[in-house]
């Protein structure tokens, strides 16, 4: 029998950890973008751009990904974006978002990074203050390509150290190891950054297994795949690496063929630090809280899970401790008495 009272997802707080802030150009905006920039997109309406979003795996959505981020020139429009961003999250009660960039994305087409840094830094102070969340940036670099573009991106985000959380690796996986970065990810810890790797997402398990013992990440964004290794299961449940699993991403790219088939409870059950996620919202079909329900709904999963879930995002976030402690505590009271994280209901 389920002892705890149902409550509105809503009311819980959580961090949200894995999102691309490309990801969150929603449709309506990169019209906008493109008119206000003079920027040629193969989309003249709504209808168009929605028709296009239709993905059969990580690279084919990644192409459409990377002609949508074109319209993205200005601070302006990254502080809008950011803005924008952060204030339909704090909606569903986002106390702490930390969101991917990838520098080389923009600098590469002559956006300055000063630009892409400096709006979103705007929009994260402005947010601090007038909306009470908090976060930071992670720059990503690209797995694709060669290291010197990702030690390059490194020196670039240098200057912003004040708002960096953490080093990224992301990009289009299968054949991508992260081994050739493992210097690249020693210096971001020189420098005293944390870090992220994208990996078991398409890519096989050997992948989340070299990114934890090669390149010493902090955590693994997705990490799904790790379920076919089941000692490195229990190594991650063990060791208490975060996963940041992103559900509707995962479906949208054909990781999973459902929601009902994704694998996170049995992650979760199996006593993983599984967090929930959105990645690229605007192109998935929602934001943090709708994951969330879709998964609740799919999985079955009880109002405890969904609780250690949010209360699991807090814990793997790179934030300030006194606000970690305050929000876990909330979510603490939350759970009935006598039920800590975890216990059979
Ligand atoms: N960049 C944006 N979304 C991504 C994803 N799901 N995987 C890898 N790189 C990405
Ligand atoms: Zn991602």
């Amino acid at each position: 029998m389920n002892a705890v009272p149902w409550f509105d997802i809503k009311a819980v707080p959580k961090a949200e950890l894995h999102v691309h802030v490309e990801g969150t150009l929603e449709p309506g905006m990169l019209l906008d973008f493109a008119r206000r920039n003079d920027v040629a997109i193969p989309y003249k309406s709504m209808a168009d751009v929605l028709a296009a979003y239709r993905f059969c795996d990580l690279q084919s959505f990644l192409e459409i990904y990377w002609a949508g981020l074109t319209v993205l020139r200005t601070e302006r429009d990254f502080y809008e974006l950011t803005l924008a961003y952060l204030s339909r999250v704090r909606q569903d009660n986002v106390v702490h978002a930390e969101i991917y960039i990838t520098p080389s994305d923009h600098t590469e087409r002559g956006v300055p990074f000063e630009a892409v840094m400096n709006g979103i830094s705007a929009a994260y102070a402005d947010a601090r203050s007038r909306l009470d969340i908090t976060g930071g940036m992670i720059p990503c670099v690209r797995r694709h390509k060669d290291v010197d573009e990702a030690f390059a991106a490194i020196e670039m985000a240098r200057p912003w150290q004040g708002r960096i959380l953490a080093l990224g690796l992301g990009g289009p996986e299968k054949g991508y190891p992260p081994s050739p970065f493992v210097d690249v990810f020693a210096q971001a810890r020189a420098l005293g950054w944390k870090t992220t790797a994208h990996a078991g997402e398409e890519g096989p398990s050997d992948y989340v297994a070299e990114a934890i013992d090669r390149l010493h990440v902090d955590r693994i964004d997705h990490g799904v795949q790790c379920e076919a290794d089941p000692e490195l299961m229990r190594r991650i449940a063990e060791k208490d690496i975060p996963l940041t699993v992103c559900p509707l991403s995962n479906v949208a790219l054909k990781v999973f063929p459902s929601l009902e088939e994704h694998n996170l409870r049995r992650l979760l059950r199996a006593g993983i630090c599984v967090t929930i996620n959105s990645d690229d919202p605007a192109y998935f079909g929602g934001h943090v809280n709708e994951n969330f329900i879709r998964s609740t709904e799919a999985l079955s999963l009880t109002e405890d899970e969904q609780l250690t879930l949010a209360d699991n995002s807090l814990r793997a976030a790179f934030m300030d401790e006194d606000r970690r402690r305050s929000n876990r505590n909330v979510i603490g009271e939350m759970r009935p008495v006598g039920l800590t994280a975890g216990s059979p209901q």
